[in-house]
């Protein structure tokens, strides 16, 4: 089987990194850059932090800095509760280790990278989708040219949860609703990996504990880079463990037998209360819906296999499973 090419567009952040270790290290996948998005820091903090986790762990694979704030709003403010005062957990590392910047911004290197490889690159996008709406609005023929969009992001109210970071919104999505109902209204094929599976699947402590003692360098910097992150959790949501988001993405694409999904066009409100929700009319809801016929469909998730989705994560850093 060939490798899935990746483009990672990504707001790094503790789970993005946990996320680009999986990439790095799974040999189904050929990174072909990572591109940084404001989100769960400024652009900044979260270029930075990108350079240093493809200087580490994706040696030779480009870093392009992207948007610095959403389509039509103020950038929000850094989530230092959740992924620390640097983004990564406030972990100490060394910033020589860092991958060169590309000289283009990143809604370009996407362009180029995608009009270079037709058909074959996937956007794996697991930040505020700024960048992808950039790239549309630039060169609107790329979304035929693209494999397919595999976000994290949103949630649709399987377990009757609709948000994380407000009653209705998903963080990702809040970040630039503007650009998430165009990203999730283009013509390429869209997967979407929300809440509704991120958060079921959780990473106990004893699973991260067992990374550590088995991953060699990788699984140490996992446990190292995830303590704030898991005590964020365990102060907000008396989790003990951590919930899987942008891995969940990643082990969408490598692995979608794992994941139920169900057809159909998302819409994402962009104003009111509820801004940020993302709502899908099932391709088998029999009624008008002038707002969201004549979309594309998206592939939303709405289960997951858990055990699978753990033991795929922790066989690609450790080798094999843990034996019980
Ligand atoms: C998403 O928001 C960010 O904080 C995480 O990195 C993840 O991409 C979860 O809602
Ligand atoms: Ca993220």
């Amino acid at each position: 089987m060939s490798k899935h090419k990746v483009i990672y567009d990504t707001d790094p952040g503790v789970d993005d990194a946990m996320a680009l270790v999986f990439q790095a290290l799974h040999p189904d996948i050929e990174l072909l850059g990572l591109t940084s998005v404001f989100g769960n820091a400024t652009i900044d903090t979260t270029t930075r932090n990108a350079r240093f986790l493809a200087g580490r762990f994706a040696a030779g694979v480009p870093v392009a800095q992207g948007a610095a704030a959403p389509l039509r709003r103020v950038a929000p403010e850094p989530l230092a509760r959740i992924h620390g005062d640097n983004g990564l957990g406030n972990l100490a590392f060394d910033a020589a280790v860092a991958a060169p910047l590309d000289a283009r911004p990143a809604h370009r290197f996407i362009i180029d990278t995608v009009r270079a490889h037709p058909g074959e690159v996937t956007l794996l996008a697991v930040g505020p989708l700024t960048n992808l709406a950039l790239a549309l609005a630039d060169d609107p023929l790329i979304a035929s040219l693209v494999k397919q969009a595999v976000i994290m992001g949103g949630a649709f109210g399987i377990d009757g949860v609709l948000g994380n970071v407000t009653p209705a919104a998903e963080a990702n999505i809040l970040g630039d609703p503007d650009a998430a109902d165009i990203v999730l209204g283009a013509a390429w094929p869209v997967a979407i990996v929300g809440l509704d599976v991120t958060q079921p699947t959780i990473m106990s402590q004893d699973y991260l504990a067992s990374l550590r003692e088995r991953g060699g360098a990788a699984g140490q910097f996992i446990w190292d880079v995830s303590r704030h992150y898991e005590a964020f959790h365990e102060q907000s949501a008396q989790l003990k463990g951590i919930y899987v988001h942008d891995s969940s993405a990643v082990a969408y694409l490598l692995a979608p037998q794992l994941y139920t999904t169900r057809s159909g066009p998302v819409r994402v409100l962009t104003e009111g209360i509820a801004v940020g929700q993302t709502i899908q009319k099932p391709a088998t809801l029999p009624v008008p819906a002038p707002d969201w016929d004549g979309r594309p469909a998206c592939e939303v998730c709405i289960g997951v296999d858990v055990a699978g989705m753990l033991a795929l994560y922790e066989r690609t850093i450790c080798g094999s499973p843990r034996s019980t």
